[in-house]
């Protein structure tokens, strides 16, 4: 799609405001081949990402998205070359340091999803510090997904729940899906309805399995660190012309 010769306003008037989702979930791909295409070392690619972080945050909170969750890091990451690893967790801090006060200027929340206890104190102790500076905010919530998987949480909220069970608290029987969603690390959070994509890879690794149960999928060539607010603001677009049918046939949502 050429989005050259349209301007943002021209497609914020296309986007339906009786139509948004609440939550809109980013996997953010492709910096290191948007880098390798530009004769860059990968790194490259994961600081001009920060640009476009900027951008669709920005473009979130102006159309009125509720929760932006945008995946940084997933534990599979972690089996990268060390020294990517150890620069992603550096930029991280400096994003945060820099950024921050964007964030409370913009009245956005800052919250992470993931287990931080195995982040490098520096990066963690950044990121508290960023939630805790934004924590009244409320225009909109910005979650990050850090050292994150999907296997990992259910697995944890699967052993809240049993021992629960296990103090008597309630019956294994009367384990429902707002239970389990409560024991997820975005309790509280409604179901992401639109999952984005970037960089043509069409799977999930390991983001949000039980939230995305019912999610639109959009999927987009563009890397990462060339998706800008136009490509997001064309993404929901795509979204709100799609027939969301819960199992129901067409005829019964006229
Ligand atoms: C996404 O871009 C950023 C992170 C996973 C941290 P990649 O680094 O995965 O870029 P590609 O997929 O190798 O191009
Ligand atoms: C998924 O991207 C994780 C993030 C965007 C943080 P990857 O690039 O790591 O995913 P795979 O390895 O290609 O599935
Ligand atoms: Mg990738």
């Amino acid at each position: 799609m050429d989005l050259s010769n349209v301007s943002v306003e021209e497609l914020k008037a296309q986007i339906d405001e009786q139509k948004l989702p609440r939550h809109i979930a980013i996997i953010m791909d492709g910096n290191g081949r948007w880098a390798k295409q530009k004769g860059k070392p990968r790194v490259f690619g994961h600081t001009n990402g920060v640009t476009s972080v900027r951008e669709v945050t920005e473009g979130a909170a102006e159309i009125g998205i509720e929760y932006l969750t945008l995946y940084a890091f997933s534990t599979e990451n972690w089996n990268r070359p060390a020294m990517e690893v150890e620069a992603l967790m550096v930029l991280l801090v400096q994003t945060l340091g820099k950024e921050v006060a964007t964030l409370n200027k913009n009245n956005i929340r800052l919250q992470a999803i993931g287990d931080l206890s195995r982040l490098p104190t520096r990066t963690r102790k950044a990121l508290l510090k960023g939630i805790d500076d934004t924590k009244n905010n409320t225009r909109m919530t910005l979650v990050l997904a850090l050292n994150y998987s999907a296997k990992w949480e259910i697995l944890e909220a699967t052993r809240l729940i049993a021992d629960q069970v296990k103090r008597g608290e309630f019956n294994s029987n009367d384990i429902t899906d707002e239970i389990f969603s409560n024991s997820l690390s975005t309790a509280g959070m409604p179901d992401p309805e639109l999952l984005i994509r970037t960089s043509g890879e069409t799977r999930l690794s390991n983001f949000l399995l039980w939230q995305l149960a019912y999610a639109e999928f959009y999927f987009t060539p563009v890397f990462w660190p060339d998706y800008r607010k136009k490509h997001f603001l064309q993404s929901i677009i795509d979204y709100q012309q799609r027939e969301r049918r819960f199992g129901k046939i067409s005829e019964q949502l006229k």
